[in-house]
């Protein structure tokens, strides 16, 4: 018995420990976090204490809320109904009614979950405010095609100047599938464009799509964990075939991405947790569709040898990177990834595995035009997830002058006596060259 609640103890401080980063990384970023109705019945109070505990972390949230299915309830009850022509909806008066009384209720539900704070329960303490108002302008869809969609609306503009003084106060904001126009009327809109809409003018960190579609999966039914806007374009243009939902997903996902929006995840509601686990953990449990993590990004091939050679040929005339020729190059050019752009290599990185599952990093490089915008992150982000791929549980660096970048990135230094046997026989003793490693299990 003891045995086992220590064992629970410690898996406990081994999570808790591996989440610090990340608590770190998120503190002061911007989440636009939307949810369908269906997310707001069963297990919706485990997601309201998992946003109480994100927002205590320091993470500003906006959330947006759907209302599907309470508005089709009360849909059904009014005798009144949303025709949908070209997929999108005709919200005549008797519907705005229903959409009106739905959302509105729910809204106020919502406010009441994100209100309690009994002793002994997850929100106990917390006194979170959580803001609305008019803050997203909409217009109609109007007549289209001879059809006229009523009261169905787009989203026009975000205030995004009123939402940030209510993050800076600390409020959550809850934003509503509604938006109002300058001429006093009420416009039904959809949630994700809404959320789209907030996180592009909050220039929002992540968007984070809460869906009711399980998750998304290959065609060997592995969950895929990370797409580039690239990747995510061609499986939407591939003949697998993907169910409507997720269609929808993906376009809502692929959409942000191109206005800007740098990672969206897709994660399955359902999941117990699955919010915290997708942003505390290294692996998470939804699916990343990232704008320029990897966008450009690929492993080398032979006729990246010259376009390497011209980036780092400055490095080396400066002493900051070690003289490579051409030959040794073209034989370890698979050990190298590149960034190209316009047909220019604009960054590149290599990974050396040696014995003892440790790689290590060499030669990250990222053209002085282009530095200074996460591409050097990108890299060694990419590089760490080739890493794990291949089993790698260390890596080290050695550095001259860069030593402050890695150690800002989770390096630590060790002795050079603990590098491989193989790389301290080539070590370059004239160079004084510091040894950095990170764990990356
Ligand atoms: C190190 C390098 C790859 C970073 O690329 P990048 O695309 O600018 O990286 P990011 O945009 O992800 O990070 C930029 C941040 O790192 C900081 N930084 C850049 N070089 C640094 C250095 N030598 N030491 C400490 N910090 C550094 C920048 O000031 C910036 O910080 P800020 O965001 O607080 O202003 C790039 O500066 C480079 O190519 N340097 C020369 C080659 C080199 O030294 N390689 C490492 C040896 S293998």
């Amino acid at each position: 018995m003891v045995n086992k609640q220590n064992k629970e103890l410690a898996h406990l401080l081994t999570g808790f420990r591996q989440a610090a980063p990340y608590i770190q990384a998120h503190r002061g970023s911007t989440f636009v976090i939307t949810f369908g109705g269906e997310a707001t019945g069963e297990g919706f109070e485990r997601l309201v204490n998992d946003l109480a505990l994100i927002n205590t972390l320091g993470v500003r949230l906006v959330l947006v809320h759907g209302a599907r299915p309470q508005i089709e309830q009360r849909l059904k009850h009014e005798h009144a109904e949303i025709r949908y022509v070209n997929s999108l909806r005709v919200t005549d008066d008797a519907a705005l009614k229903a959409v009106k009384d739905a959302v509105g209720s729910l809204r106020v539900d919502i406010e009441a979950r994100l209100s309690m704070g009994l002793v002994n329960s997850p929100l106990a303490g917390s006194r979170i405010g959580i803001a609305g108002g008019n803050f997203v302008t909409a217009k109609p869809l109007g007549i289209r095609d001879g059809v006229d969609y009523c009261h169905t609306g787009e989203v026009r503009s975000i205030d995004a100047t009123g939402i940030h003084q209510q993050l800076d106060a600390g409020r959550i904001v809850l934003l509503s599938p509604l938006g109002y126009s300058p001429t006093g009327e009420v416009f039904n809109l959809s949630a994700e464009e809404v959320a789209t809409a907030a996180a592009v003018a909050l220039h929002a960190e992540k968007l984070i799509l809460l869906v009711d579609a399980g998750g998304l999966r290959d065609s060997r039914r592995r969950l895929i964990r990370q797409l580039s806007l690239l990747e995510a374009e061609q499986l939407l243009r591939s003949r697998r075939k993907l169910s409507g939902s997720w269609i929808r997903h993906l376009n809502n996902a692929v959409d942000s991405c191109r206005r800007g929006v740098k990672r969206t995840h897709l994660l399955d509601h359902h999941i117990d947790g699955g919010l915290l686990l997708e942003l505390f953990t290294r692996d998470g449990v939804g699916t990343l569709i990232s704008a320029e993590l990897y966008e450009g990004l690929r492993t080398a091939t032979i006729d990246d040898v010259g376009g390497i050679l011209e980036l780092i040929a400055p490095l080396e005339e400066e002493g900051v990177l070690v003289k490579r020729s051409r030959e040794l190059l073209e034989m370890e050019i698979d050990h190298f990834l590149v960034v190209k752009r316009d047909g220019m290599i604009i960054a590149c990185a290599a990974l050396y595995p040696y014995d003892g599952q440790v790689a290590e990093l060499a030669c990250l490089v990222v053209h002085p035009d282009y530095r200074a915008n996460g591409r050097g992150d990108s890299l060694l982000e990419a590089i760490e997830l080739r890493a794990r791929h291949g089993g790698i549980k260390r890596l080290f660096v050695l550095t001259t002058r860069t030593s402050h970048w890695f150690r800002e990135r989770g390096f630590t230094s060790i002795e050079l006596a603990r590098l491989p046997v193989k790389k301290r026989q080539l070590y370059n003793y004239q160079r004084k060259s510091k040894a950095y490693i990170k764990a990356i299990d």
